[in-house]
């Protein structure tokens, strides 16, 4: 069927209001503008920033399409568009980089001051949307919305990647392996024989655990009020597993006695701020370093006892492990087909996109690391 210049009918997942249950819904989807590019999507995550943003905690327009951890081929380019064409096999990447921002431009972070996470206008850069259902305009999620047969991007959110990558599991380095692995290798470079802590060990905590283990860390605490994520957890790398649930005492005075000191790296993957809070009290006086990759919600605030920030520990927030999206994704592709990164094991489940509802389920009852819908 030749699609190219038309608008294509297929299935998408809409989120109607917030947090409601998503809605399969037939779509129509606008071919690509200037600088947009079409994606035929074949494999997407579930993200804990796809729930945030469901239940608001991230807030985006309603109705919208979600997703943003998405792999698949270019179904047609706008004009201008010059690094990818029909074929290609790609990923969608939730935070762009367009090369010329102030952000870009600095060797440091990766933020592009055209993402459109924090905070979103749900349309595409010349601020309309690309996607109706029923008469109705449907708001684009971070500019991916890869819960949807077809989807519209900016040519900066998308990347090509090799030929040879396997395209039912590649989704999740579009967020889950750089913003876990990339934490700790990429952005803290833990050191070997270093201890750390993982707050939160599911999809991104674990993707974290693998990093420190491939880092050569010699203890790794992971810390989770789920106890059935401590298998798997171990599995990965984690040495010492604890449920704060459990414990008499803040989590933060455990991890002090286990390691004596404090930990050299901690990292936060929840999003809350009280657990920021015990990341931060978990690290080593003078050189600890705590690594935020969680996203909280709006107006919320933490406090950190400012005595213990004079003494020399490091917080640092990072997104996507601070690489630069377009020129790194594709690294982490080949380094994933030479064997030097294994995402096998973040994977858990693998289902077909339209039994999104339960792919939720299962997530939400905690059975995941992650779940990839297959289109
Ligand atoms: N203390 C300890 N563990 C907790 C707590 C808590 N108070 N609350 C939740 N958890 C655990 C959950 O049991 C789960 O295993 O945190 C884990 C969160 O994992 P996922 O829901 O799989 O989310 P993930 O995709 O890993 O994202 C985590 O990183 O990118 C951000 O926006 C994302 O903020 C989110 C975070
Ligand atoms: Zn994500």
């Amino acid at each position: 069927m030749d699609t190219l210049g038309k608008t294509i009918t297929c299935l998408a997942a809409i989120a109607w209001k917030t947090n409601s249950s998503l809605s399969l819904e037939e779509v129509q989807v606008e071919p690509p503008k200037a600088g947009e590019v079409r994606i035929k999507m074949i494999s997407t995550g579930i993200c804990g920033s796809d729930d945030h943003a469901i239940k608001g905690i991230i807030p985006l327009k309603y109705p919208f399409i979600p997703g943003h951890e998405g792999a698949g081929l270019v179904e047609s380019i706008g004009e201008g568009v010059s690094s990818v064409k029909p074929g290609d096999k790609v990923l969608t990447l939730i935070v762009p980089q367009c090369r010329e921002c102030s952000a870009c431009l600095n060797p440091k972070g990766n933020f592009c001051e055209k993402q459109d996470i924090l905070p979103s206008s749900g349309l595409m850069l010349d601020g309309t949307s690309r996607f109706t259902c029923k008469g109705e305009k449907i708001y684009h999620s971070f500019r991916t919305s890869t819960f949807s047969e077809y989807t519209v991007v900016p040519e900066i959110s998308v990347v090509k990647i090799d030929a040879a990558a396997p395209m039912d599991k590649i989704c999740v380095i579009s967020c889950e392996v750089p913003t876990g692995y990339g934490a700790a290798v990429h952005s803290a470079k833990v050191t070997p024989g270093s201890t750390c802590v993982v707050f939160g060990l599911g999809g991104i905590g674990s993707a974290i655990v693998m990093g420190c283990k491939a880092s050569g860390a010699s203890r790794i605490i992971g810390v989770d009020i789920n106890e059935e994520k401590f298998p798997r957890a171990r599995a990965l790398g984690v040495t010492d597993c604890l449920n704060p649930s459990n414990l008499k005492k803040p989590v933060q005075e455990a991890v002090k006695e286990m390691t004596g000191t404090g930990v050299d790296f901690a990292f936060e993957a929840i999003g809350l701020a009280e657990t920021m809070v015990a990341a931060w009290d978990s690290c080593h006086v003078s050189h600890g370093v705590c690594i935020i990759t969680g996203v909280s919600p709006p107006n919320s605030k933490f406090s950190l006892s400012a005595q213990t920030v004079s003494t020399g520990r490091t917080l640092k927030g990072v997104c996507l492990g601070d690489y630069k999206t377009k020129d790194c994704f594709p690294q982490l592709v080949t380094a994933y087909l030479q064997n030097k990164i294994n995402i096998d094991p973040l994977i858990t489940h693998q289902l077909p996109f339209d039994q999104l509802h339960k792919a939720f389920k299962l997530y939400h009852a905690g059975k995941t690391i992650r779940c990839v819908l297959l289109f």
